[in-house]
């Protein structure tokens, strides 16, 4: 089975086809073509995601890189035949909220006809929701052109995916298991019975843990998005041993380290790195380098802290035999090595599962993967006007 997934529900505008060979969860899986832009550029100015920028650069985008995705992937492809008027309308309706993408997409086909595709797969939730209709609305006209199934995807169980995705396969994975999903958007503590059972155990009573390193960074004046800034920095100020001697240490809370539960809280996190720099900038007009070192160093400490007390905790309370790290602040380099060192001492049976780098960001491969998971059902299913995009799509209720 080939599959085409799209992923538009935040600032990445993503395309990838990655052919599956057998059944969802013992498949092998080749990725043939993958196409990403990241939009972090444009966002910069505003210090995060605007909304309609995102959804407008998706609708100029998204052609581009369905055009790189697919040649890449050297699919074979039936000619195009001419547009009905009637199909034309059909399409332009489609996607009459996406400015120009219905002429760009229709020039595509012109072009390349229809490729040898059997499924597409799409984001349809967690995310911004005026990002997420673009997407969607695209694969819709892609379905309808091409004439074949569309599967709706949470882009959570992407992420999950993503993570316990080896190279070219998912593993033989110990249940029950139990995710850390931490990204710009979610902290979340999910346990998974099985490949299609998502339990949502914790998460973030504020904000997210991406969200978080992105707003502190921002304090500190360091450039959207945040976390790989932050990270650099702390990086730095660990491999310098003399840094106490430049600087008194600072100290910043670890929110919800003791509670009982399994939620976190990253707000009070954010407000303490803000009165100690208010604090330090009432004696130097400005953060110097030493101090700027020192916060992005404690607060990634914290950060870290509170995410390996809370898994560890829902660990005990679970008995999870494997655990999976996914979503964009997994790629941060402290995290993994922290959480690698620690469970393979304390908890040398786990299997720890941590996503490559380059996946742990949005990106369409996980789209891809998180679709062939409910191919079948979309088999099944023919009906797709009713597919909506869902902002706040759950991995609970599903
Ligand atoms: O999963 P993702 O690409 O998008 C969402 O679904 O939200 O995650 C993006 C988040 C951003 O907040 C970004 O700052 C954070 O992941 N991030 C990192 C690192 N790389 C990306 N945070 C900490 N350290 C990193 N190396
Ligand atoms: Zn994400």
């Amino acid at each position: 089975m080939i599959i085409l997934s799209i992923e538009t529900s935040c600032d990445e505008t993503a395309v990838s086809v990655v052919e599956a060979l057998g059944e969802f969860p013992n498949a092998k899986y080749e990725v043939l073509g993958n196409a990403l832009f990241s939009q972090v550029d444009i966002h910069r100015e505003y210090g995060g995601v605007f909304p309609t920028l995102a959804k407008r650069e998706h609708a100029l985008t998204l052609v581009p890189m369905l055009e790189k995705a697919v040649s890449e992937a050297k699919l074979s492809s039936s000619p195009s035949t001419s547009l009905s008027q009637e199909q034309i309308e059909h399409l332009s309706e489609l996607l009459y909220r996406e400015e120009g993408l219905a002429g760009r997409l229709i020039t595509f086909f012109e072009k390349n006809g229809t490729p040898t595709i059997d499924l597409i797969a799409v984001t349809s939730g967690p995310g911004l929701e005026p990002a997420l209709w673009v997407g969607l609305n695209f694969a819709k006209a892609l379905s309808y052109l091409w004439n074949i199934p569309l599967v709706p995807v949470n882009h959570m169980e992407g992420h999950v995916l993503a993570s316990v995705f080896d190279s070219t396969r998912l593993p033989d994975l110990q249940f029950p298991a139990l995710a850390l999903l931490i990204s710009g958007g979610h902290t979340e503590l999910v346990l998974m019975k099985g490949w299609d059972s998502y339990e949502l155990i914790g998460q973030t009573r504020d904000d997210a843990v991406g969200e978080a390193f992105d707003k502190a960074a921002r304090m500190i004046g360091l450039p959207y998005p945040g976390g790989p800034e932050i990270s650099r920095l702390a990086n730095e100020a660990r491999l310098n041993p003399n840094r106490y001697t430049l600087n008194p240490a600072i100290k910043l809370p670890r929110p919800m380290l003791h509670s009982d539960d399994l939620d976190f809280s990253f707000s009070g996190l954010k407000t303490a790195v803000r009165y100690t720099i208010e604090k330090a900038t009432k004696i130097t007009p400005e953060l110097t380098p030493e101090l700027t070192l020192e916060l992005a160093l404690e607060f990634e400490n914290a950060v870290t802290e509170v995410l390996l007390a809370k898994t560890c905790t829902a660990l005990e309370k679970t008995e999870a035999r494997s655990l999976i790290l996914g979503g964009g602040v997994s790629a941060n380099a402290y995290i993994r090595d922290t959480f690698q060192k620690y469970f393979s001492k304390e908890y040398p049976d786990l299997a720890l599962y941590l996503p490559d780098p380059k996946l742990s960001t949005d990106n369409a491969i996980m789209i891809a993967l998180a679709g062939h998971a409910h191919a079948k059902e979309a088999l099944e299913t023919a009906e797709q006007a009713s597919i909506k995009a869902d902002g706040n799509r759950s991995l609970s209720k599903e």
